[in-house]
C-alpha cells in the first residue's frame, strides 16, 4: 500500500515538474478562464436540486477566483497591496480591511498562498472568522508563489529569481510586509498566526533580527514544522529526497506551480487518489476532509515555490538541525566560517508564542514540536489538539476547525473567555455582529 502510494506522488511530482515547465499562470481573471467555464456550463448533473446547484456553481466559482476577488464575493472589504523587500522582490498582499481595528498578519504555509486562509470560505476560514472579530486581517504571499512572481529586476524565467528558500523569506519578506502594515495602518505592532512555514520562516526573522520581536503582540504558530528529527521517517519525505538526489546539478528552479487539476478531476478514482497522495504527506484524515471542496482546493494548490525552499527543509529532516542552508563545505566555511551553517538561536524568540500542534500531523511530530517549545524565547502556551486524525492541513481545511481548533486561537487572544471545562463550544458569530467590537459570545 505504501509502495504505491509512493509511486504516486513520484508520478505526480513528475507531472507537476512537466507542466511547470509550460508556465501554466492560474491567477484568475485570464482569457482561457471564460473559455472553460462556457463549456462547461453545458454539463449537467440529473436530479439536483436548487440548493446542490448552487454549490456546485459556487464551488466551481470558487475554484478560480483570485483571493481578493474571493474575499469580495462573501461580502468583506477586500484590498490588494503590494510590498518590495529590501532584495527586489515585489510581493502582493491580501487585506480583509477594518480601517482602525488591530492588525492582524497570516502567513501561509510551503505550496501555499494567502488563499490557504480563506479557502474554506466564511464559515470555517480563519481569515474570516478574525476580520468577524474585528481584527484587521492582512494576508501574506511570500515571494515564488503565483502572487509574488515579480522583482524589481529580476525575471521568474531568470534562474537567479528562484535562489531563496525560507531563509530569505524570514529575512527580507516578513519583515516587509510587517513594516508596510504598520506604516499603512499606524500600529506600533501586530499579531501574526503562521501556518508550518509561516512559523518556519518567522523564527528565521525573530532570531536574525531580534528587532522584529518588538513589532509583534503574539505569535499564533499552527503546525510550525521547524524541529524535524521525526519527520525522517516519512516515506514520502524519503521519496521526495531522492527525487532531488537524482536532480543533482539540474536546472530546476520552481517547483509545484503546475496545475493537478485535470489529472485529479478526471474520475472520482483519481480524484481518490489524488487526496490519498496529499494525505500520504500531510496525515490521512478522511473525517475532517470536505471531498466536495476538493475542486476549490485544486484551484489554489500548490501555488509555487522555489526547489531550494523543499531542498533546504530536507536538509534540516537529515540534519535535525534547525540551521541556514548548507551548501558545499568550502562554501560553508566561506558564508558562515565553519563547515556547517550555525542553528537558529530560538532563545532570541521573545515574542509570547502559542502553539497549536496535532498527533497525526506527518510533518510535525509533537516531540519535534515539543522539543521547539522548550528552546523558544517566551512560549506561552501550547495546545494539542484533542483530535488523533488531526493532519497538517487540517489547520487551514478541517471541516470543524473552528471548534477543534480556532475557538481555543480566540481564547487566547482575549476574544473568548477561558472554558473552564475545558470542552469546547460551537463559535457561532452572525455576519451581522461583525464591527461591533465583540469581546465575549
Ligand atoms: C454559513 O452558515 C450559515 C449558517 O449555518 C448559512 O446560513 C450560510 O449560508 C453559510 N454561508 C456560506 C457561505 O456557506
Ligand atoms: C512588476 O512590477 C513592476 C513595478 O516594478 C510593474 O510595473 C509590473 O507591472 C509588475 N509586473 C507584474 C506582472 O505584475
Ligand atoms: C543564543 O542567544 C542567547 C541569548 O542571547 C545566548 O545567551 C546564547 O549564548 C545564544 N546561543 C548560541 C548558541 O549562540
Ligand atoms: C514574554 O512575553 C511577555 C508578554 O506576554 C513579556 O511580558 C515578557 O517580557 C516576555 N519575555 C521575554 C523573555 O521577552
Amino acid at each position: 500500500m505504501r509502495q504505491k502510494l509512493k509511486l504516486h506522488l513520484i508520478l505526480l511530482l513528475g507531472l507537476c515538474v512537466f507542466i511547470n515547465r509550460t508556465h501554466a499562470q492560474l491567477i484568475g481573471g485570464d482569457e482561457d478562464e471564460e473559455e472553460e467555464e462556457e463549456e462547461e456550463e453545458e454539463e449537467s448533473v440529473e436530479d439536483e436540486t436548487f440548493e446542490e446547484k448552487l454549490q456546485r456553481k459556487n464551488i466551481k466559482q470558487d475554484s478560480s477566483l483570485s483571493v481578493d476577488k474571493l474575499i469580495a464575493k462573501y461580502g468583506y472589504e477586500a484590498e490588494v497591496h503590494h510590498v518590495t523587500t529590501e532584495d527586489g522582490y515585489i510581493l502582493t498582499m491580501h487585506r480583509i480591511r477594518s480601517q482602525g481595528s488591530q492588525p492582524f498578519l497570516l502567513q501561509h504555509g510551503l505550496v501555499d498562498s494567502s488563499a490557504g486562509f480563506v479557502v474554506m470560505g466564511p464559515n470555517v476560514s480563519l481569515a474570516y472568522l478574525l476580520a468577524d472579530h474585528n481584527y484587521d486581517v492582512w494576508l501574506g504571499n511570500a515571494r515564488g508563489n503565483r502572487y509574488s512572481r515579480n522583482h524589481t529586476s529580476l525575471d521568474p524565467d531568470e534562474s537567479k529569481f528562484w535562489d531563496f528558500s525560507w531563509h530569505e523569506i524570514g529575512m527580507y519578506d516578513l519583515p516587509a510586509m510587517i513594516d508596510y502594515v504598520l506604516k499603512v495602518t499606524g500600529f506600533k505592532r501586530l499579531h501574526y498566526a503562521g501556518h508550518s512555514q509561516g512559523c518556519t520562516s518567522f523564527f528565521v526573522m525573530c532570531s536574525m533580527r531580534p528587532t522584529y520581536n518588538e513589532k509583534v503582540i503574539s505569535m499564533q504558530a499552527l503546525a510550525p514544522a521547524v524541529y524535524a528529527k521525526e519527520t525522517e521517517d516519512h516515506p514520502y519525505i524519503r521519496a521526495i529526497s531522492l527525487y532531488f538526489n537524482s536532480l543533482v546539478g539540474s536546472s530546476i528552479r520552481e517547483m509545484f506551480n503546475g496545475e493537478f487539476r485535470f489529472l485529479c478531476r478526471m474520475t472520482e478514482e483519481t480524484e481518490r487518489l489524488c487526496i490519498e497522495a496529499v494525505f500520504g504527506i500531510v496525515g490521512r484524515n478522511w473525517n475532517e476532509f470536505n471531498r466536495k471542496m476538493f475542486p476549490v482546493i485544486l484551484g489554489h494548490y500548490p501555488a509555487g515555490v522555489a526547489a531550494k525552499q523543499v531542498k533546504h527543509f530536507i536538509q534540516i529532516i537529515k540534519s535535525g538541525r534547525f540551521a541556514p542552508y548548507s551548501y558545499s563545505s568550502n562554501k560553508n566555511m566561506l558564508l558562515y566560517r565553519d563547515h556547517q551553517p550555525p542553528r537558529y538561536n530560538l532563545s532570541l524568540v521573545t515574542v509570547p508564542t502559542f502553539v497549536y500542534y496535532s498527533t497525526n500531523d506527518l510533518l510535525c511530530h509533537p516531540r519535534d514540536v515539543e522539543s521547539m517549545c522548550d528552546d523558544l524565547g517566551n512560549v506561552t502556551g501550547k495546545y494539542l489538539v484533542p483530535v488523533k486524525e488531526f493532519n497538517h492541513m487540517d489547520f487551514l481545511w478541517a471541516i470543524d476547525v473552528r471548534k477543534m481548533l480556532y475557538q481555543r486561537m480566540l481564547q487566547v487572544l482575549g476574544k473568548l473567555p477561558e472554558d473552564p471545562q475545558g470542552e469546547g463550544r460551537a463559535v457561532r458569530v452572525s455576519r451581522g455582529a461583525r464591527g461591533r467590537g465583540l469581546h465575549a459570545i
